[in-house]
């Protein structure tokens, strides 16, 4: 591919650097290594690796990578003040492509009340800055922050002076999330078309989600003539976030015949590359995420499994494997219709008549009363006439968080009716119940992601607990409501534990290996 094509947009990845500013983001020098690797194994052209002056943990971020990357463009930010420019310099020192990114707001009021600048001063310390990074880097990069808030007369002339003093790309932040997608269309057309020297440059755009506008803005600056887009894996960054790439790398690919303009992306590597990030800041992506969400790809309801039986492109778009989901998720459940349980059962190698397909239908339908998920072994037993949805049943349990350490005791109902009691510490109250229900049912589990959120307002709110985790090569969600969330958390623990049960039903409980040792 010809990166000098008009058609081709070039992804500048700030995850480490905007992204990773944000509340609850933050990477360590290593996590920042590991998620840099991964950028570049997705096909991203430049990568911000952080703010050196504002932070020795980015200076050592940005040296590891400058030793370990040697094919994709390093960015950092800068002010506009030497120090900033300089400790840039000296970050980036040995990197095979270096970036200097420098920035400087324009807008009045930034101007006024963040600057205390005159135009006339923040035109001259761009022109100044702007030149001071050019002699350590032949790849300067200029951001107007708050560029979308800005006169455009004065963005006019602040890009232009940028332009002069050797900036190789211009960016036009919208900082705020303020635009929308035809006012920031147009502006870019506008600067490109007048502003002196800018056709020899790469103009880009770096949308903020404030107004949940980001991916459109950048899709529309793209058809004013950006060719370059900031963004973010799974638009984290400051506020609302940034961009995400994985939606505009999509979008891109998907309406191809429309937008007509290239990236390097490997989308295969979307959502492993998403998934890593959610892991190394502990910040799991909404279920609903477009392209990296858990349901991006599955189908419920009985009329869209129907459809998509029938043909996938009735109901998707996409298909999963281009973005790295192994497949479309067909989720049983309350919603779902006999057809995709009859196809289910097909693909499990069970043949039957119409008849009995509704019986099993019509138990298939009491057991969604009592889950909300029915599994291939649900199945399985309702085809083998086993009994399904039972397991261990919380009977009690008691929390004490008072010392140092929190310690839990449970007692269940064991599926053959027997009383099973365990206890154990933990650092903290949910630590503690998990580690009794391990004891107490003999399954290990190791949590992917547990979240406990209110269901409904005032005295009624009942809290929600979910978990996922991988076993054995599958992957299991449970969940529990309850007014208290931590006997909701025990819920939904119990849900996966009894999943986790059913497939292996030889795993002796903690009095079966006690009674086997005594
Ligand atoms: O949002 C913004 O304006 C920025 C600039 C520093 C590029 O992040
Ligand atoms: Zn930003």
């Amino acid at each position: 591919m010809n990166t000098t094509s008009p058609e081709f947009v070039r992804i500048f990845d700030t995850t480490l650097r905007d992204g990773e500013q944000s509340p609850g983001c933050s990477m360590t020098p290593q996590q920042k290594v590991v998620m840099a690797r991964a950028l570049a194994d997705l096909g991203v052209d430049i990568i911000e690796t952080g703010f050196p002056a504002s932070s020795q943990s980015d200076c050592e971020a940005t040296a590891q990578i400058v030793r370990d990357l040697r094919h994709t463009t390093l960015a950092v930010l800068s002010r506009c003040l030497p120090g900033d420019i300089e400790a840039s310099a000296k970050a980036l020192e040995g990197a095979a492509k270096p970036r200097i990114h420098v920035f400087l707001s324009t807008s009045p009021l930034h101007r006024e009340h963040k600057l205390r600048m005159s135009k006339e001063q923040v035109i001259e310390s761009i022109g100044t800055h702007v030149a001071m990074a050019r002699r350590y880097a032949d790849d300067v990069e200029f951001s107007t922050e708050d560029g979308t808030r800005t006169e455009e007369d004065f963005l006019h002339e602040a890009v232009a002076v940028a332009i002069a003093a050797g900036a190789t790309t211009v960016n036009i932040p919208d900082t705020l999330g303020y635009t929308t997608p035809e006012e920031i269309r147009s502006l870019f057309q506008r600067l490109i078309g007048t502003v002196p020297g800018a056709k020899d440059v790469i103009f880009s755009a770096h949308c903020h989600n404030d107004l949940g506008l980001a991916v459109a803005n950048s899709l529309a600056a793209m058809e004013g003539g950006a060719r370059q887009i900031e963004c973010t894996i799974n638009g984290i960054g400051e506020r609302a976030g940034n961009a995400a790439l994985e939606e505009l790398a999509m979008a891109l690919k998907v309406r191809n015949a429309f937008y007509d303009i290239d990236t390097r992306i490997d989308t295969r590597l979307l959502v492993p590359t998403s998934q890593l990030l959610q892991r190394l800041i502990g910040m799991p992506v909404q279920r609903n995420k477009a392209i990296v969400g858990q349901n991006a790809f599955a189908h419920e309801s009985g009329i869209h499994q129907h459809g998509m039986l029938r043909n996938r492109n009735t109901y998707e778009i996409m298909n999963p494997s281009d973005v790295g989901w192994p497949d479309t998720k067909m989720v049983l459940g309350r919603h779902s219709g006999r057809a995709a349980v009859g196809h289910r059962l097909r693909a499990l190698g069970y043949t039957m008549e119409d008849e009995q397909l509704d019986q099993v239908f019509a138990q298939f339908k009491a057991l969604c009363e009592q889950q909300r998920v029915v599994e291939d072994d649900d199945l399985e037993r309702l085809m083998t006439g086993g009994v399904t949805g039972q397991g261990y049943r919380l009977s009690s349990m008691t929390i004490s968080d008072r010392g140092q350490r929190a310690s839990a005791q449970v007692e269940l109902s064991a599926p053959d009716g027997r009383k099973v009691s365990e206890s154990a510490l933990g650092d903290g109250p949910v630590d503690a119940l998990f580690a009794a229900l391990a004891n107490a049912t003999g399954v290990k589990l190791s949590l992917e992601s547990y979240s406990v959120h209110s269901v409904g307002l005032g005295a009624d709110a009942q809290g929600e607990a979910t978990l996922s985790i991988h076993h054995d090569g599958v992957q299991y969600e449970g969940s529990g409501t309850s007014r208290d969330i931590i006997e909701a958390s025990a819920l939904a623990w119990l849900d996966v534990a009894n999943r986790i049960l059913r497939r292996n039903p030889g795993t002796p409980s903690a009095n079966e290996r006690q009674a086997a040792t005594a």
